[in-house]
């Protein structure tokens, strides 16, 4: 049995920490709130004090809203920090520290992508767009928990970046690289951030010997730095038979390890809208396990390095830039190659910064033999990254590949990816 009430209603400025728990269920608020979780089928528990001052110190702000004017609200109660909104709005669902609050006290059983705040690992790689989008307009908007409640009426756009700025500085250990340096994937420019995904590529010529390759790209995030990635390359040509013959190709195996990186936080300013940079090495190996009759192998392994370096401008403008070299064990059939790679573009999206990201791109890339003679074949890939979902972890991309000089025989591609970001749920979750 609950009542959530003020200790005085008729106090101007209540704070909203004082709600207590007695008498009967009597908010509206609160027992809509319960139905909600009846329909969603959550498990339910008898609410004794459940929420204690989750639900409650909603309800509160809610119910103070008949005496105080909405937009102002938390500033009326004293609240002046992210940390003041933090410990009076979420900390009963989220824990006085972001750890989260025990099932027992909160009534509901939290879903597997209940964060913890306090966690780096868990945190650190999200996007703070994400997250002020999940306050503002509640989970659902993003796929998640109907729990989780939106802000939008209660907190002002200033009082949300506050409180999720107060979010962002509960992981303590600061080398980790932040979410935000993780800008959108180019189609072929190696990002520096280490991520959590699946990419499926797939390449078709427009023009020239009729081919479709694809590369599934795995990538695992391996403590603070570094990154695990396994490329497995599979695709179709046409053989001089005339037939077509598809297969397995060079399958490569990388640990990336981050440098560098800084993300600049203005006071002020929305930490979407930051700028930093980050700096990465990558180094793997590429096994022979492609057929060499198909055209899908060198039939040598080899050793791959490169560099990546990603900046990121005001505005949601990045630039990425990747240079290395591909470095056979034996050079008599192939040889030494080194390749540039660059992507410049931006990112728009609407609902006030907060809706599905579109970010156009133009990546410009150098292939080059390392060997006297040889020519360097520049290309340029005009491309359109959108995410699908509404939890935006699903992206899809889609570009045309136009070589620009020594245009005989290489062709034209459209190339497309499909990219998964399983760190922020299930491929079927948050649609
Ligand atoms: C009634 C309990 C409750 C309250 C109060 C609450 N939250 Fe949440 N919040 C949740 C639950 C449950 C989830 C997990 C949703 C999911 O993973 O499906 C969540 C998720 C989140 C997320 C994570 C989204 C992601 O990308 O993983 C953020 C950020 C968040 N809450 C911030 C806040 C802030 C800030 C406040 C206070 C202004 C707040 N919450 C108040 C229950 C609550």
């Amino acid at each position: 049995m609950l009542k959530l009430r003020p200790d005085s209603a008729s106090r101007p400025q209540p704070p909203l920490a004082q709600f207590r728990c007695a008498g009967p269920l009597e908010s509206a608020y609160v027992k809509e709130k319960h139905s909600l979780w009846e329909r969603a089928g959550r498990q339910r528990r008898v609410p004794l004090c459940w929420l204690v001052a989750g639900i409650a110190s909603i309800v509160s702000v809610l119910a103070a809203s008949h005496w105080a004017r909405a937009d102002n609200l938390p500033q009326q109660l004293g609240l002046h920090s992210g940390r003041d909104i933090y410990q009076a709005a979420c900390a009963a669902c989220h824990g006085a520290n972001g750890e989260g609050t025990p099932e027992t006290t909160t009534g509901f059983v939290p879903p597997d992508t209940f964060p913890h705040f306090n966690r780096c690992d868990e945190t650190t790689p999200e996007y703070t767009r994400d997250w002020t989008a999940v306050v503002r307009d509640g989970g659902p908007a993003r796929g998640f928990s109907q729990i989780m409640p939106a802000f939008s009426g209660v907190l002002t756009r200033d009082q949300i970046n506050q409180v999720v700025t107060y979010l962002r500085g509960l992981c303590a250990e600061k080398d980790w690289p932040r979410g935000e340096l993780n800008v959108p994937r180019a189609l072929l420019t190696e990002k520096a951030f280490p991520e959590s995904e699946t990419v499926l590529t797939t390449t078709v010529n427009t023009k020239g010997p009729a081919t479709v390759s694809n590369e599934l790209v795995y990538e695992k995030i391996l403590g603070k730095r570094d990154q695990l990635e396994v490329a497995v390359p599979f695709g179709w040509s046409h053989q001089n038979s005339g037939a077509l013959s598809g297969g397995l190709g060079d399958i490569a195996v990388g640990i990336k390890h981050v440098l560098f990186s800084r993300l600049h936080t203005d006071d002020g300013k929305p930490i979407y809208d930051s700028t930093g940079s980050i700096l990465s090495f990558q180094g793997e190996v590429v096994l022979p396990t492609g057929s060499v009759d198909k055209g899908l192998g060198t039939g040598e392994t080899s050793f791959g390095v490169f560099g990546a370096y990603d900046q990121l401008f005001p505005a949601q403008t990045f630039m990425q830039i990747q240079a290395g070299a591909n470095l056979p064990l034996h050079t008599q059939n192939v040889p030494r190659s080194a390749f540039f790679r660059s992507a410049f573009g931006k990112s728009f999206s609407g609902s006030q910064e907060l809706g599905r990201l579109w970010s156009p791109m133009v990546e410009v890339v150098a292939d080059r033999e390392l060997r006297s003679g040889a020519t360097t074949d520049w290309d340029v890939i005009p491309e359109l990254q959108v995410t699908v979902n509404r939890r935006q972890h699903i992206r899809a991309a889609l570009g045309y590949r136009i070589p620009i000089n020594d245009t005989t025989g290489r062709p034209r591609q459209v190339m497309a990816y499909f990219l998964w970001d399983w760190f922020d749920g299930g491929l079927l979750e948050g649609w």
